[in-house]
């Protein structure tokens, strides 16, 4: 069949995998406010103005964390499907299970049908969120991986945006095509999904793990070398991938248990907690309760009406538009100054909100607000304060840890370990995002403000992790990446190689080579001997 080259185009299809992920978390909480939803699974009865209250706030957090649980087992079990199957067949899996899962939702009549369509959902989502990255990595040249790999943050954001809206639209519906109708529709990205890949190749590093040299050459010459198998960058790409492949195949310990070797721990771990800090910034309060935090400032009418969501809207816009940046430079800037001013900026914004709820709240009186977790209630130029910080917050995770953490993880592992090491740092993610989704509404009933507290010491720590211990990966080849973490290298540490602290964006070199003028050799930026005007993190 026909193959596309385009590595535009290739990472343009295959986010859509990202965009399901984005359809999941804002279908809940436009929905969760709406009067259909609220009465179709409603266990809490209804209020003096006789409305609707919904389901239990444990239960309600159950619902949100369905999918991020079954997330948490797709994204583990993609490890396998995806160094058995392919990169590309593991996503076409990803998306025949959703289309399932959706029409599940879509028809839901009870919270166990709702619970179950979402863990069917989550678990597509699961895969293609840990798969898509690695697919996009192993295709794209160094100079751009990070750009390329981070639209996959940015279809997440337009995912959420889209949804978002669908759910606004729909919620003007009378009835219960407010939720079946946005439910419905995101069947149909997916569908787009199964047979746009079907004109994309295959990882060309998988396909060569596969010993299938041939093929792999020609899906390098495809994407990189306007069809020329003989091109310089092929021909460099090729003996990087074989020396790679040879050299894993005489020395490797190639199992699951590899990624807990002493040599490989650092790397495992580091990948893993990309992850979880990513969660703990505390973003995804805003995603999926943003409705609650708006309402306790103000934002809600009193009839049940829907006037807190547009706002909310605003901070998905928001979300969409401060990605781009990212997308244009975080090449140039790096990972580690990246992620080291977002956990710096989301710590101040957590900071800020969680004083002026402490000074300027009151405690909601017991029905003011139609959900416990909207614990409290501020107003004024106070109110106004805490949602212009909201959104400095988005603006703050948007650009950096946002793509980041997906462009992060597939960069530090050798090619043998890469599929199951990402997964393991994706099912992370998942298992926090799961965790905070359940937590986060009763930690507004409980510990109110200082649930903002405990996000802004997670960014405070984060920050000191990623300083001390997450070494710079922006422009190196993923084959050269691993030279970092060797520790028999003059000044590297035993276990965890290069110090972190020490480690360069090397990009004018990868650029050169990319227009043939360095050899591999000088690229790698060892410390020591690192080339004048490099930039430091
Ligand atoms: C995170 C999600 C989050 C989204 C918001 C992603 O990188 O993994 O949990 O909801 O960004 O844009």
């Amino acid at each position: 069949m026909y193959k596309v080259g385009n590595i535009y185009f290739i990472a343009a299809v295959v986010v859509i995998g990202g965009a399901l992920f984005g359809f999941d978390i804002s279908s809940m909480s436009a929905i969760i406010a709406t009067q259909a939803y609220l009465c179709q699974f409603n266990q809490l009865g209804h209020n003096k103005s006789g409305l609707c209250m919904g389901p239990t706030e444990s239960v309600q957090g159950g619902i949100v964390a369905a999918m991020p649980g079954g997330s948490w087992l797709g994204a583990l079990v993609s490890g396998i499907l995806s160094d058995r199957f392919g990169r590309k067949t593991s996503i076409q899996i990803g998306a025949v299970i959703w289309v399932v899962g959706s029409v599940i939702v879509c028809a839901a009549v009870n919270i166990p049908m709702l619970v179950v369509g979402r863990i069917i959902n989550g678990f597509s989502v699961g895969i293609c969120s840990a798969q898509v990255p690695v697919y996009i990595s192993e295709l794209a040249p160094p100079s751009k991986r990070g750009r390329l790999v981070g639209f996959q943050q940015w279809a997440i954001t337009w995912g959420i945006l889209i949804m978002f809206f669908i759910c606004y639209g729909s919620s003007y519906i009378d009835g219960k095509a407010a939720f079946r109708l946005p439910w419905g529709l995101q069947a149909i990205p997916a569908i787009l999904l199964y047979i746009g890949l079907l004109f994309l190749p295959e990882s060309p590093r998988w396909i060569a793990k596969k010993d299938r040299w041939d093929e792999a050459k020609a899906v390098l010459a495809l994407v990189h070398g306007k069809g020329d198998q003989n091109s310089p960058w092929v021909s460099r790409e090729m003996a990087e991938i074989r020396d790679m492949v040879e050299f894993e195949r005489a020395n490797a310990d190639v199992s699951y248990l590899e990624l807990l070797h002493p040599k490989m721990l650092n790397r495992t771990s580091i990948g893993v907690f990309t992850q979880i800090w990513s969660q703990l910034t505390g973003m995804n309060v805003m995603m999926y309760y943003i409705t609650y935090v708006f309402t306790m400032a103000g934002l809600a009418d009193s009839n049940g009406g829907n006037a807190v969501l547009l706002p909310s809207g605003i901070q998905f816009v928001i979300n969409v538009v401060m990605t781009v940046p990212a997308l244009l430079w975080m090449d140039r800037w790096g990972r580690r100054p990246t992620l080291l001013a977002g956990a710096f900026l989301m710590c101040l914004w957590l900071s800020v909100n969680a004083g002026l709820f402490a000074t300027y709240s009151r405690p909601a009186r017991p029905g003011e607000f139609p959900s416990k977790s909207e614990s409290m209630t501020i107003s004024g130029p106070a109110a106004k304060a805490v949602i212009a910080s909201t959104y400095l917050f988005v603006a703050s995770f948007a650009p950096t840890w946002g793509p980041v953490s997906w462009t992060y993880p597939p960069e530090l592992y050798p090619l043998r370990l890469r599929g199951k090491a990402v997964a393991l740092s994706t099912s992370a993610n998942w298992a926090f995002n799961f965790a905070l989704a359940y937590f986060v509404p009763p930690a507004f009933v409980n510990i109110t403000w200082k649930t903002y507290v405990l996000f802004a010491v997670f960014c405070a720590a984060m920050f000191v992790h990623v300083y001390f211990v997450f070494p710079e990966t922006a422009n190196k080849p993923l084959e050269e990446v691993q030279e970092i973490f060797d520790d028999s290298k003059p000044g590297a540490i035993k276990f965890l190689g290069t110090p972190a602290w020490k480690t360069r964006n090397t990009r004018h070199l990868v650029l050169q080579q990319e227009r043939n003028e360095v050899s591999s050799e000088e690229r790698v930026g060892i410390p020591g001997q690192e080339i004048k005007g490099t930039t430091s993190a």
